[in-house]
């Protein structure tokens, strides 16, 4: 059972996770009735203090995001020494230049009928930003370094039976600490759990599917219990919650009970069916009395890695068709949200993305949950940095005491998740060179390995020539290469792994729908607007274009996968104009900071997405001006030939061949010269036969503003969110891609407006204010739902402009 506090009134609504009411363990999220400020008070965490001026939030709460944008946050001056830069310069917009840095405190206040004498009492962090100091009734009653960690506290004597509580809590984040956004404040979930003093130890159960038993899976439970002759009865249930198996008693050993129940005709879990049972287990005394009760949904599914052979899932060899992921949500900043991260795992399922990396940190549980019922294999990761630092302030500062601490929480918290396929316990780390770094990266293997034996761990490696030396990179289970592509053979050959996974790939940079001229392939290249073109052939000196990726991947069987930087672009990092304000965001996402795919999204959609056809052109044809100029013409399609035609006129047949990775794997007009009009594309199947026509036209001016909303029917829970999606066409109905017009944006009815964002990396329009440019045609506005449901209303209009109005229901 799970109980939401929904008000300062105090009045509860219940969720029941598993349908039943139980009275042994609930679960209460602090949601509403938290008062914010970021004054500096050192008294805040006292009983007395008062709030009555302190904002009204609710949390999850990023208290950054808000802007405004100002080049003068945590502006570092650095040499980024692992991109090889050895003189240090101004980076302005490196950590997103949102006033993230400071200390800001939250405070709320609760009772919790449910706790009385005689029970526990656990309060939980699922993530906050940064070095957390937490207090209750005017106590302080525990702490934590790394902003990404899960934790708890055991409050059982501090917690209030019959009467309100106060939990302060205090968080500070240090200039020069991250080489990203890492946003601010309590952004992931905080709730407290009661239980019984006899109990499940929090995170302490683990289910594994060690191997099928001819048509049956063996399920394995260990579960960690606090109390003496307890017994545990499982019911394993399947996805339509029908009992499939039952188990009573176990083994107990060391507080641990053990069970392996077995499960007929099992279905298998994986990206294409991501298949989840639930196991109920339920704790009893030696009584006979209920103690607690667990409902933990698991997959059943099988993972080998095999030299020379690869990754697989239950059986069948799959690659990683991967993508890494920063934690923020473009304009929600960190704030965690489920609705956007289920949009973002929708956009990267339509693209054939069957793997996520969470870079460099711990995942959101949400997101776990949703890549467990969406099918996506993660790659779990944990740190950006170990013992030498990175930046200034970064975790090295933590590492010592933390570490294990950290390794230890990721792991038990998420195991049971059937995604989680491989952990990853570092990326890039400047251990990577030395003897002391050897010994760090094995000592952090063995911690995983302790927690679960059932999955290997890599390290995303970018010194692969040190690594190679120093026995590091022997001694992993999985060598990760992040970029490197000329080194893939000669570690493969080094490493007795027998293969190599390409833990970080490509880190193109474009700018949606923005191209520049002329076409050539090129590393760091700047141009005056601070954009990059999507033709897609600018990478940095330390990266390179998709292509030359799938080159490895289709080539090498020893290559088990890749993980692409990124698949969202994200706030920060916005080389290659690091050193150019306002730039603020980074240029490295197959989609853009708005979710919106750039070109490069079908580039990946025609490799990965065997199911559904890609043909698409790029660049836009709206290029006055540039009438008889050469405007090469790209098309991205997963047929393998195709002619192209301008105003009727065909520029001739294309066909993918091994001359170049380019190639290979795109079709290229590189000598057509812009006239406006119509460029249409014919598709061929490999009989040579008509398969499939596109094509796109020049624009006249702006005319009439278009919305389409991702879902037209959200949750009345006051955090869904529909992404209405804007853009402006002609008097003819085509597409304008070069507008750049200013929107209004109302909301009205049973919602709220939440943000927009337009995905221009040079923006500094604030994400929350309800106006803001087009970028290169388009942007994105987030409206929210309250709990109240109804009918709500998005009119979007500017001058000059067709208004356009969308209704979207908010139902219970
Ligand atoms: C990698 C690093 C990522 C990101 C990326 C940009 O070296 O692991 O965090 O900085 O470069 O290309």
């Amino acid at each position: 059972m799970k109980l939401v506090l929904k008000s300062i009134l105090f009045s509860f609504v219940l969720i029941f996770s598993s349908g039943k009411m139980m009275s042994q363990s609930t679960t209460i999220i602090l949601k509403d009735n938290w008062r914010f400020s970021k004054e500096v008070k050192e008294d805040a965490f006292s009983v007395d203090f008062n709030t009555s001026k302190w904002e009204k939030v609710s949390v999850p709460h990023d208290w950054a995001i808000y802007g405004p944008f100002d080049k003068e946050w945590d502006k570092q001056v650095s040499a980024i020494e692992q991109n090889g830069e050895k003189i240090p310069t101004e980076k302005t917009g490196r950590t997103g230049s949102l006033p993230h840095i400071g200390t800001g405190w939250y405070r709320n206040t609760f009772s919790i009928p449910e706790f009385k004498k005689g029970k526990k009492a656990l309060l939980i962090f699922e993530g906050a930003m940064s070095e957390p100091q937490v207090y209750l009734n005017g106590k302080k009653i525990g702490e934590w370094g790394y902003g990404y960690s899960y934790f708890y506290i055991d409050i059982t004597n501090d917690l209030k039976a019959g009467s309100e509580n106060l939990l302060a809590v205090k968080l500070t984040n240090l200039p020069f600490s991250s080489r990203w956004y890492p946003g601010a404040g309590l952004y992931r979930n905080v709730s407290v759990v009661i239980k019984e003093e006899e109990n499940f130890v929090q995170w302490g159960t683990f289910i594994t599917t060690p191997e099928m038993k001819g048509d049956n899976a063996v399920v394995d439970i260990k579960s960690e219990v606090h109390g003496s002759d307890m017994s545990m009865i499982t019911e394993i249930k399947d996805a339509a919650n029908n009992v499939v198996a039952t188990q009573k008693g176990g083994e107990t050993k060391n507080q641990t009970i053990h069970q392996t129940i077995e499960v007929a005709k099992p279905h298998l879990w994986s990206p294409e069916t991501p298949y989840l049972y639930t196991a109920t287990t339920k704790l009893y005394a030696a009584d006979g009395t209920l103690k607690d009760e667990q409902n933990i949904k698991f997959g059943i599914r099988f993972i080998k890695y095999e030299a020379n052979k690869g990754f697989s899932l239950s059986g069948k060899v799959t690659k990683f068709k991967g993508v890494c992921l920063h934690h923020d949500l473009g304009p929600l900043g960190a704030a965690v949200n489920k609705a956007a991260l289920r949009r973002q795992l929708t956009i990267l399922k339509d693209m054939g993305c069957n793997a996520i990396r969470s870079s460099h940190n711990m995942p959101s549980f949400e997101q776990l949950e949703l890549a467990d019922e969406m099918g996506f294999m993660f790659l779990a990761e944990s740190f950006d940095e170990w013992a030498k630092p990175k930046v200034q302030n970064g975790y090295h500062r933590f590492f010592q005491e933390y570490a294990e601490k950290d390794v230890v929480n990721l792991v038990r918290a998420t195991r049971n998740h059937p995604c989680i396929v491989m952990w990853s316990s570092g990326n890039e780390v400047p251990d990577q060179w030395g003897a002391e770094g050897v010994k760090r990266a094995r000592w952090l293997q063995d911690i995983f390995h302790r927690e679960d034996p059932t999955r290997p761990v890599t390290v995303g490696m970018d010194q692969v020539k040190a690594t190679m030396e120093s026995g590091f990179g022997a001694l992993l289970d999985i060598p990760g290469l992040n970029y490197r592509v000329h080194l893939y053979e000669e570690a493969y050959k080094t490493f007795p792994q027998g293969l190599i996974l390409g833990s970080e790939t490509a880190s193109t940079v474009s700018s949606r729908g923005i191209y520049k001229f002329p076409v050539v392939q090129t590393k760091n290249k700047e141009y005056d607007d601070f954009q990059s073109s999507s033709y897609d052939l600018e990478a940095c000196s330390w990266s390179n274009v998709p292509d030359e990726d799938f080159v490895l991947q289709d080539d090498k069987p020893w290559v088990i996968g890749e993980f692409v930087w990124t698949g969202f672009d994200y706030l920060g990092e916005p080389t290659p104009y690091d050193e150019k304000w306002p730039s603020r965001s980074s240029y490295f996402g197959i989609s853009d900071l708005a979710g919106l795919p750039k070109d490069r999204f079908y580039l990946y959609r025609s490799r990965w997405n065997t199911k559904e056809k890609t043909l698409h052109i790029l660049p836009h044809w709206n290029w006055k001006g540039r009438e008889g100029e050469i405007t090469p013409v790209f098309v991205y399609t997963n047929y393998d030939s195709a002619e192209l035609f301008v105003n009727g006129k065909s520029m001739g047949i294309q066909k993918k061949n091994n001359s170049t990775p380019q190639n290979r794997y795109r079709l290229m007009w590189n000598d057509v010269k812009y006239e406006p009009g119509t460029v249409k594309v014919v598709a061929f199947d490999s009989n040579g036969k008509i398969a499939a026509e596109n094509e796109i036209k020049t624009a006249g001016d702006p005319y009439r503003i278009v919305l389409e909303a991702d879902r037209k029917t959200i949750k009345a829970d006051g955090d869904d969110i529909s992404f209405v999606t804007v853009s402006v066409v002609d008097k003819n109905g085509i597409p304008c891609p070069t507008a750049v017009n200013e929107l209004e944006f109302k909301v009205t009815g049973a919602g709220t407006y939440r943000a927009a964002c337009n995905g221009d990396a040079t923006s500094l329009e604030i994400f929350h204010d309800n106006k803001m440019k087009l970028f290169s045609g388009k942007l994105v506005v987030l409206v929210k739902s309250t709990k109240q449901s109804g009918s709500i209303q998005l009119e979007v209009k500017g001058d000059n402009l067709e208004k356009a109005k969308i209704s979207i229901k908010s139902l219970k």
